[in-house]
Parts: structure tokens; C-alpha cells; sequence
């Protein structure tokens, strides 16, 4: 008979370690080491590897049935687009987000829209099932048959969810709450939560169902519990929004079968969350042309343009080193571009106060707003508004020059169709983009000088 395994894990990197110590000597991190216990499960592992069947060839066996490679679509356009264009059978999601942001809503909202043409389950560790139906009513899917489960048991889930023909999506609502029968130690501890995903991830391949867990986020922003959830997932997406807006926005910052600078963008209503099509317009909303230190920046969200107000204030400065704050941009990027305009534009923010910010509460980490930011910069120093109806794009290199980006075509045609009319882009454009015939008069800039003028 095995003994159960003692051993110290550190909750915040999974780090193992002999003995407990205040300080995790992996990551660093101070009182996060926990004793936990481990049920060993030897029998079975000798049993496994016995059985002979362990290598296989890359093309499919007979023994298992193909899976079904085409990607499920759920019917709610932005969170498909996030996953890369749907789900893929097999795979497993994370999605982390802060308290309260609406994880559950947008994944209950998910499932009821996939169970019109499959079968779906939603098993939620954190709320009863009367809860469940609460929310369900208020969003208007109370009708979707979906198969709703309130447990926190992994192994009656799993046996479960095995019973389910047909089943395409299970949503786990959330891992930090389920429990394997294996592990002592605690839900949410670092070994739950790694044993729990290992097994769900081992459903999910067997069945070709997709799972979606819900990881809660800690202060700092980080999913809780180890890093290692992230690597041993497929798909890691986040959810976030600022508290003063009711808009959220599906990130996904790690897709083994997709591209990660994708965003779905969403309205919170009474009713839910409904999908916003044309962010650009949520985003402009507020925007007036006449006032100085504005620049309107074309940028590109993965494969979507997106239009984003850029806000420069200079003001004059008391402090010894005057201030330097940029919101949702990124601020040595900022440093360098005010010393752009200084040594290469003869402009002056010496002795001013710099407040830069991106509307909205969007955070832009795409090169190309170097030239909005510019044009922002120099609009509010000199009090002037930019010209009107005009966007902007580029890198800016440190001798000053304007630098071509990609997918300038798509970034005109989402100014046009607000209503823009003028363009500020790099001179070097490419071949594509130079045969651009529409309604927006570009004006190529080689320099950021130019600009300036
Ligand atoms: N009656 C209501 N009317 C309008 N909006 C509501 C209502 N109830 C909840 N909400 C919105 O839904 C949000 C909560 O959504 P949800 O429970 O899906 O979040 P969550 O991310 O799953 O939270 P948790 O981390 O606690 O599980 C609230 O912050 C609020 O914005
Ligand atoms: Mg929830
Ligand atoms: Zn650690």
C-alpha cells in the first residue's frame, strides 16, 4: 500500500519543494509555499505502460476514430473570431478574467447558442443550479438545451459528461472550485487545479468535445494558480473591461490553433452581453474634431481594423522633472517619440507636464500609433486641432523618418467608412496600398518633420 506523498508547492509558480520555507526559491515569491498532499496512483501507471500501446504512428489507426478536424462554430461571431475562427474539437480553453467581469454570462450565452445544433454542458462549481437559471432568464436563453450541472467533483463530472452523445462543448465554471478524488489537499491549490486540468484535458482529447475552464485572475492580473495551467492548455483567453465602461473585450493571448493579437469585442446590457461589430464607432463616440490635442490613430486589432482617439495634454510644469504619464500606451515609447520631436522638430517639452492617453481605456501596443501619438503631441504644444477628418498611421524611427506598417488598404477603408477623408501614413507605401483608390485623400509623410510643418 502507497503512502500518501507530503510535499510543499508553491502556489504561484507550482515549484515543488522538500520542505517549507518562507520564500520560494524558484520564482521568488514570499509565503506562497503550501503543504499539500498527493495519493500516489502507481498501480495504475504500471498497469498503463504495460498494456504495450503506447507508441503510435502520426497517420490515424483504425483503433480510433478520426477526429472531426472542422472547427465548431458557436454562433457568437467574437468570441469565434477570438478562438481563431471557431473551436477545435479537442481542445481545451482557458478563460480568465477579473471577478465579476462576466465570464459566466458570456460563456453561459456561448453555450446557448452552440446547443441549437449540438449538445452542450455548462457544470459550475460556484453557484447553484437556481442561480444558474436566475442569470439564464435574464439573458433569454432559459429555453437552450443545455445540459446545466451544479458540482464541484471532477470525477462524477467526468463520468457524466462520458454519458453525453454528441457532446461538443463543456463549459467548467471554474477550475479553481473542482475537486479530484486523488488529491487531498485543497480546491484551488496548485495541485487541484494542475490534476483537475489534466484530467478535463484528457476528456477533451478521448471524447473530441471542447472545454472551456474559467480561471479566476489574481491582483496583480495573472491567472491564479500556476503558470503551468496556461502551458498545459490550448488556448488561453482573457477577459477584461475598465469598471467605468460597460464594454469587454475577449483577448487571446495564447492559441495553439490561431492567431493571439485577435480581440471580440462586447456591450454589457441588462440582457447580457451583445456583440459590438463595429468597435471603431463605440470608441469614437466621444470624439470631437475642433479641439487640440487629439489625433485620431487607424490601427489593427489581429485582423481587424480599429479607429482609436489618441489625447495629448502639455501643460506647464512646477516639478524639478516634469511628469511623463501615458495611459494604454506604452510609456518609454512615449519618451522616445517627445525626444524625436525635440531633436529632429526643434519642439520643446522641456519644462511641461505630459499627459497622454488612449480613449476608452484601450491599450495599444502596435508600433504603427507612433504617428497619431506624434500628431497628438504636436496638436496640443502648438493649441492647434489637427486637420479634420484625418487618421493616422506609422512607425517613427529615431532619426525622425515615418516608417511604412502593414495592412495600410484595411485602415483606410475602416476611416472611410466612418467618414474620414484625409490620411497621414508613411511616404513608402507598398504596391497594394499605392493603387488605394478611394475616398481618402492620403498625404505621405517621409519625415515627422513634415508633420510638423
Ligand atoms: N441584473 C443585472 N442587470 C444587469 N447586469 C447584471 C445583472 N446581474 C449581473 N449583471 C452584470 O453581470 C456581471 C457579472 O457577470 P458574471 O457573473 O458573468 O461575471 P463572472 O466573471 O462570472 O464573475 P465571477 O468571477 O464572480 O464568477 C456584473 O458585473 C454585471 O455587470
Ligand atoms: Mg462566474
Ligand atoms: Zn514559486
Amino acid at each position: 500500500m502507497a503512502k500518501t506523498q507530503q510535499q510543499f508547492v508553491c502556489q504561484e509558480c507550482g515549484g515543488w519543494h522538500s520542505k517549507w520555507s518562507g520564500r520560494c526559491d524558484t520564482c521568488g515569491a514570499w509565503n506562497s509555499i503550501v503543504e499539500e498532499s498527493i495519493a500516489p496512483k502507481q498501480t495504475a501507471r504500471h498497469k498503463r505502460i504495460d498494456s504495450g500501446n503506447f507508441f503510435s504512428t502520426l497517420e490515424t489507426s483504425e483503433t480510433e476514430a478520426p477526429l472531426d478536424h472542422s472547427r465548431i462554430l458557436t454562433g457568437i461571431a467574437e468570441f469565434d473570431r477570438v478562438c481563431g475562427g471557431g473551436l477545435v474539437p479537442g481542445s481545451v480553453i482557458l478563460v480568465g478574467g477579473d471577478p465579476g467581469i462576466g465570464k459566466s454570462t458570456l460563456l453561459l450565452q456561448v453555450v446557448a447558442s452552440l446547443s441549437q445544433s449540438a449538445a452542450c454542458a455548462y457544470i459550475s462549481g460556484e453557484e447553484a443550479l437556481s442561480q444558474l437559471r436566475l442569470r439564464a432568464e435574464r439573458l433569454k436563453v432559459n429555453k437552450a438545451a443545455v445540459h446545466m450541472a451544479s458540482s464541484t467533483q471532477l470525477q462524477d463530472i467526468l463520468v457524466a459528461i462520458d454519458k453525453l452523445s454528441n457532446l461538443k462543448l463543456t463549459i467548467i465554471d471554474s477550475i479553481q472550485t473542482m475537486i479530484s478524488e486523488d488529491i487531498t489537499s485543497a480546491a484551488g491549490t496548485v495541485s487541484q487545479v494542475r490534476a483537475c486540468t489534466q484530467e478535463l484535458i484528457a476528456s477533451a482529447k478521448k471524447q473530441g468535445h471542447v472545454v472551456i475552464l474559467v480561471g479566476h485572475v489574481t491582483k496583480e492580473g495573472v491567472l491564479a494558480g500556476p503558470r503551468v495551467l496556461e502551458h498545459m492548455v490550448d488556448t488561453v483567453l482573457y477577459f477584461e473591461g475598465e469598471r467605468n465602461y460597460d464594454y469587454r473585450i475577449l483577448r487571446s493571448v495564447k492559441n495553439r490553433f490561431g492567431a493571439t493579437d485577435e480581440i471580440g469585442v462586447f456591450a454589457m446590457g441588462n440582457q447580457g452581453l451583445t456583440e459590438v461589430r463595429n468597435p471603431s464607432e463605440l470608441f469614437l463616440a466621444n470624439h470631437q474634431n475642433e479641439v487640440s490635442g487629439t489625433a485620431i490613430f487607424a490601427g489593427m486589432e489581429g485582423t481587424r481594423p480599429i479607429l482609436l482617439e489618441i489625447q495629448a495634454l502639455v501643460a506647464p510644469s512646477y516639478l524639478a522633472s516634469p511628469r511623463r504619464t501615458a495611459v494604454g500606451w506604452d510609456s518609454n515609447r512615449l519618451s522616445m517619440i517627445l525626444a524625436v520631436l525635440e531633436a529632429r522638430c526643434g519642439l520643446s517639452f522641456g519644462n511641461k507636464d505630459i499627459y497622454l492617453n488612449v480613449a476608452g481605456g484601450l491599450k495599444i501596443t502596435e508600433p504603427a500609433a507612433d504617428l497619431a501619438v506624434a500628431a497628438a503631441l504636436i496638436s496640443a504644444i502648438k493649441n492647434q486641432p489637427v486637420p479634420p477628418s484625418s487618421i493616422y498611421f506609422g512607425e517613427i524611427g529615431l532619426t525622425g523618418e515615418v516608417r511604412p506598417v502593414s495592412h495600410s488598404e484595411l485602415r483606410f477603408k475602416e476611416a472611410e467608412k466612418l467618414g474620414f477623408t484625409q490620411a497621414f501614413c508613411a511616404s513608402s507605401l507598398s504596391k497594394k496600398t499605392a493603387a488605394y483608390k478611394g475616398q481618402i485623400n492620403i498625404h505621405p509623410l517621409k519625415y515627422l518633420l513634415e508633420l510638423v510643418r
